[in-house]
Parts: C-alpha cells; structure tokens; sequence
C-alpha cells in the first residue's frame, strides 16, 4: 500500500500544489478527530490525503484558471469523486473507496467515516487560503455552517472543532 500511496501523492504535487496541500490539510484535521474519537488515526490519515485523488483525471486545462470555472467545467470537477473511487478500487485500496466515493454527498445518512473526511474537507476548503474565488472564513464561521448543513453528526463536528484547536497550538509551539 505505500507504494501506491507514495506514487499518488507524487502525481498530487506534480498536478497542483493545492491539491496537495488542501489533501495533506484535510488528513492532518481527520487524523485529529479519529484520535479524540478513539478511531483508527492511521487510517484516517490516509482517508485524508486521498479523498480528493480522482482530481488527479481532471484535465490539466482545468486547473489554475485564473477566472472562475463554467457550469460544465464543474461538471467536470464534480466527477472526481466517481473517478477517485474507482481510482482507489483498482490499486486494491478498497477500503477508502466508498470515502472518495461519497465525500460530496450532502446526506444526513452518510457512514461515520465518509462524516469525518467529509466534515474535515469542508471544514478546509471553508477556512483555507489556497482557494481563487472565495475569501476564507473564520474557524467559528465554518464550525457554524457545518452544524448549520444538519448532516454532520454532533459528535464529529465537536470533534473537529476540539482538532483544529489542537492545529492551532502545535503551529504556536
Ligand atoms: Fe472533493
Ligand atoms: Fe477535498
């Protein structure tokens, strides 16, 4: 497995930065919340970093565009997540599968895993500076859309809220 995880990553950089850094972002945070969870951190770090590996089959001419996208090039985009599931399926790493698979979907019935990514990616994107079209928003700010969503179990959200803090002070010390 960390063959394929290491030639995955090393498309990620060579594709775009942000992607990289949004991916190593997001599994930081859900390494995090696993831990206050008592799950599985290893396993959530690498949920993390390939939740988004279906950006990989996005055209290049897509990326870096210095206005915003049209209607059907996020039609594109939005593939991503089909794609890095069936990505993941033929490098016999299954068990992340339905995580790329299901990341995006705004449903109040998604596993506890594919919360924890999800709610992590959100949470990112929300509050990252990476991103072209929107301004970031504050850690309250995002912490307050993400119960606002309602499909994000209590228990996750408090949980992410409690891992970006511990982000914060790692970062300070
Ligand atoms: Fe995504
Ligand atoms: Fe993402």
């Amino acid at each position: 497995m960390q063959k394929a995880l290491n030639l995955l990553l090393q498309n990620m950089s060579e594709k775009n930065a942000t992607l990289l850094t949004h991916s190593l972002n997001v599994a930081k945070l859900c390494t995090i919340i696993a831990k206050n969870l008592g799950m599985d951190e290893e396993f959530y770090y690498t949920a993390g970093l390939l939740h988004d590996v279906g950006k990989l089959l996005v055209p290049n001419a897509l990326w870096d565009k210095s206005i915003a996208i049209s209607r059907e090039e996020l039609e594109i985009f939005k593939n991503h997540s089909k794609w890095g599931a069936e990505l993941l399926k033929m490098l016999g790493l299954n068990e992340f599968s339905v995580i790329a698979l299901l990341h995006h979907q705004d449903t109040s019935d998604l596993p506890l895993p594919v919360q924890i990514v999800a709610a992590a990616d959100k949470y990112e994107a929300m509050t990252s500076l990476w991103r072209q079209y929107k301004k970031p928003v504050s850690h309250k700010e995002a912490i307050d859309e993400l119960w606002n969503m309602g499909i994000f179990q209590p228990t996750v959200i408090e949980a992410l809220a409690i891992a970006q803090m511990e982000l914060i002070t790692k970062k300070e010390n």
